[in-house]
């Protein structure tokens, strides 16, 4: 699937954006995106293994996918694994969709809590994830290995269910 430019991103905007399951077709255009959004990127085979394991979604206009979402459920916690919006397609409220929308099915599937693992420099999604009401619980020192060296990864809980 051709990747999106800026250009044809904000001429596409109007349109419908459809949340949808990941389905295998899509995996090429899922990767592109993470090529995009991440220093250290999940290799291709990565996002194929998650599609048989974890529970994976796309938005989709027009054919085109403009973000994923990935999450896993291990007892009654779900981990949100990774999540990716087009460049082009920021900052329309589409990652706090996709998060609603995990949100939604984790809690779903009973699960109590959600944590995630977030690069500690990365303020969009920190605050993203801040305004759906997780707060930081632990500083992983030294967590991701990017091309300049090592960076730190914060982690986020949020309380889904009573106990
Ligand atoms: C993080 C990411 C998914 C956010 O997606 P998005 O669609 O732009 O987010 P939304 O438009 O839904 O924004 C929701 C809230 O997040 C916060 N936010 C999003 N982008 C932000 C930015 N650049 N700076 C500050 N806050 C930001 C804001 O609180 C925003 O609410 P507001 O627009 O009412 O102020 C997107 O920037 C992205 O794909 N980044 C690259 C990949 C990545 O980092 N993934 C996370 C892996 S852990």
């Amino acid at each position: 699937m051709a990747n999106i430019t800026t250009q044809q991103a904000n001429t596409l905007l109007q349109g419908h954006i459809h949340l949808r399951a990941m389905q295998n077709k899509d995996l090429r255009a899922v990767y592109k995106l993470e090529k995009l959004g991440q220093p250290r990127p999940w290799p291709g085979w990565y996002f194929r293994k998650q599609l048989r394991s974890a529970s994976c979604w796309v938005l989709e206009q027009q054919g085109m996918i403009v973000g994923f979402g990935i999450f896993s459920m291990v007892k009654h916690w779900a981990h949100i694994m990774n999540m990716g919006i087009a460049p082009g397609y920021r900052r329309q409220g589409l990652g706090r969709r996709m998060m609603l929308h995990m949100l939604g099915m984790a809690s779903r599937q009973h699960a109590r809590y959600c944590w995630l693992e977030v690069r500690s420099t990365n303020y969009p999604a920190i605050h993203l994830y801040h305004s759906l009401g997780f707060r930081k619980k632990q500083l992983r020192k030294n967590y991701y290995a990017i091309p300049s060296g090592t960076m730190n990864a914060v982690v986020m809980v949020r309380k889904l269910q009573e106990d």
